[in-house]
């Protein structure tokens, strides 16, 4: 395959031959869309860092699930912004909290769009944390009951499926006996498995009000610098029975992605963060960038990398362009 008897030009030189030998194809099946749920009627609060992206109140969520179906994208993530805290993230486990009411307005307005929800603590703590609270430290086995609580309310809601985001050990575990003795063996669990300790999720700590109030989250989340601990930790949420893992950020850690896929045989997610997001739209906003070329070329980069499935807060733009194919 030298030159000039190989010449990879020779495939390039038209959009049909460049379609017919193209390795990688974004579908709108692979997205999923992370939205915000809030307490009120008719709230729209713009995310400054996050064009496009708001907290929305029930009603107004459940318009854009509608909207999100509509487009062909088959689930939403959903995260709550609740009305008050607490050192137990009661909230969070509260039958009639924030994502619990959200979720069954969704499953009734549109039962056909897969719910999945987000479960942590530190949106519902007053100390912002993803565990409870001892001293200065995050107490992870007295976190478990809390976060297997939180799943179970989920479900009992109506979740078609729970995306634990704690980065507690052992947690998948106990929401899988705690599902099942509940007659919920049905439900299955997406797991934040390979989460790092990243700056990138700077936007979403505002759009969630869920920043730390005190240190940080390096005692749970991962160093960024490591990526042979990553594969421990998806086979322990695989063997604690996790049916999808996932790799977060994703960008910068394509690497951890790929290692992923190659190790393991179940489904793969990763998380296009809200920093990823952000940058790419801040740079368009400057005319720095040609904003929906980048966005697609970074979840073809995604895709390439091996994810299965990607969490975007690009879903709905990038549906659009792939529905008119
Ligand atoms: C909460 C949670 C975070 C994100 C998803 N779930 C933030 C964090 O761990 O501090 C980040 C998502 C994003 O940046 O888009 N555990
Ligand atoms: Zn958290």
């Amino acid at each position: 395959m030298l030159f000039p008897d190989y010449r990879p030009r020779r495939m390039r030189q038209s959009e049909a031959f460049r379609r017919m030998i193209r390795e990688t194809a974004l579908s709108v099946e692979d997205f999923i869309l992370p939205l915000f749920a809030i307490g009120g009627k008719k709230v729209q609060n713009p995310i400054a860092s996050m064009p496009g992206h708001y907290q929305l109140s029930v009603d107004n969520l459940v318009q854009t699930a509608r909207e999100a179906h509509a487009l062909g994208i088959p689930a939403v993530l959903l995260f709550g912004v609740p009305d008050r805290k607490d050192p137990l993230g009661t909230a969070a486990y509260a039958k009639d909290g924030i994502v619990q009411r959200a979720t069954r307005s969704v499953k009734d307005a549109v039962p056909e769009l897969a719910v999945i929800t987000d479960v942590c603590l530190c949106q519902y703590t007053d100390h912002g944390h993803c565990g409870c609270v001892e001293g200065e430290c995050i107490d992870n086995d007295a976190s478990l009951d809390l976060i297997a609580r939180t799943a179970l309310s989920h479900a009992k809601a109506g979740a078609d499926m729970v995306a634990p985001s704690d980065m507690m050990d052992g947690r998948v575990a106990e929401i899988r006996e705690t599902l099942d003795e509940n007659d919920f063996s049905r439900i299955p669990i997406m797991a934040y498995s390979a989460k790092y300790c990243s700056s990138y999720y700077g936007p979403f700590r505002a759009a969630a009000d869920s920043a730390p109030q005190f240190g940080d989250r390096r005692t749970y989340q991962m160093d960024p610098a490591n990526a042979l601990e990553a594969i421990r930790e998806v086979s322990m949420d695989v063997e604690e029975g996790a049916d999808i893992v996932m790799v977060k950020p994703a960008l910068a850690y394509l690497d951890v992605i790929y290692r992923v896929r190659q190790e393991f045989d179940l489904p793969v997610a990763a998380y296009n963060v809200s920093g990823e997001f952000s940058m790419i739209k801040a740079a368009e906003q400057m005319g720095w960038l040609d904003g929906p070329r980048v966005m697609m070329e970074t979840l073809t980069a995604i895709k390439r990398a091996g994810a299965d499935l990607i969490i975007t807060y690009f879903a709905m733009d990038a549906a659009r362009p792939l529905q008119r194919k």
